[in-house]
């Protein structure tokens, strides 16, 4: 498949690059930074842009059968890319989230809403942003899945993810970033949690 990808020059970002490469997909990586990503291959077209240049955006999606974004609390961005895809006509938009933003299906106990209370005192713009990022791309008439972390980690992949809701004793809050990546690619050609919001942890 051909995959364009935000966020790619990120920790999380570079491992998706690859293992998409890895996988045999055909990848756009988009990229404010080109040169933080160290990585040449014959399927990997880096496109140089910012997330505010929406002709660039609109390039980079426009080939694309999928899009991943991890770029973060930018919601100025997921809605540029929402709009680039609409113009492209491309429908699958698989989104790293966060713990901070609601499913109706969490239960969430008392351990988890502090940490998400901590999060909203200790870095509230990004609070508000994953969760207005959260609403555009529910609001959309894409096929999305919003991927829901709460802390990512540098440990090895070991190919154990759990997918859930929230509160229901399945989900715990870390991942690595190496399992996050392998489970966005997977999002691309699975359709399990289309127009849902699962969480993921190790
Ligand atoms: N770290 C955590 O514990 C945690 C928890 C929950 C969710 N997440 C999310 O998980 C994803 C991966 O996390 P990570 O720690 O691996 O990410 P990271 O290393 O911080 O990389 C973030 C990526 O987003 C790009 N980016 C951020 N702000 C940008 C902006 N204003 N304009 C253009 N590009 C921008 C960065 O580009 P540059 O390389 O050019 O800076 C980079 O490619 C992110 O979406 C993050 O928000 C992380």
């Amino acid at each position: 498949m051909r995959i364009t990808i935000f966020g790619a020059t990120g920790r999380m970002g570079q491992l998706l690059v690859r293992q998409a490469l890895d996988a045999g997909h055909v990848v756009t990586a988009y990229a404010r930074t080109p040169g933080k990503l160290p990585l040449t291959h014959a399927n990997l077209t880096i496109a140089a842009g910012q997330l505010d240049d929406d002709q660039s955006i609109l390039e980079a999606v426009r080939p694309a059968d999928a899009v991943i974004e991890g770029v973060g609390s930018e919601s100025a961005a997921t809605r540029r890319i929402i709009a680039a895809m609409d113009t492209a006509g491309v429908k699958r938009f698989v989104v790293v989230s966060t713990c901070s933003v609601p499913d109706p299906a969490d239960r969430p106990d008392l351990k988890f809403k502090a940490l998400v209370q901590l999060v909203r005192t200790a870095a509230p713009r990004a609070w508000a942003e994953v969760r207005s990022a959260a609403e555009a791309v529910r609001a959309s008439d894409l096929d999305w899945t919003l991927v829901r972390v709460a802390k990512l980690n540098d440990k090895p992949a070991t190919g154990a993810i759990k997918v859930g809701h929230y509160g229901h004793g399945v989900v715990d809050l870390s991942i690595s970033r190496a399992d996050m990546a392998a489970f966005l690619l997977s999002q691309v050609t699975d359709e399990t949690y289309l127009r849902n919001a699962p969480a993921i942890s190790n």
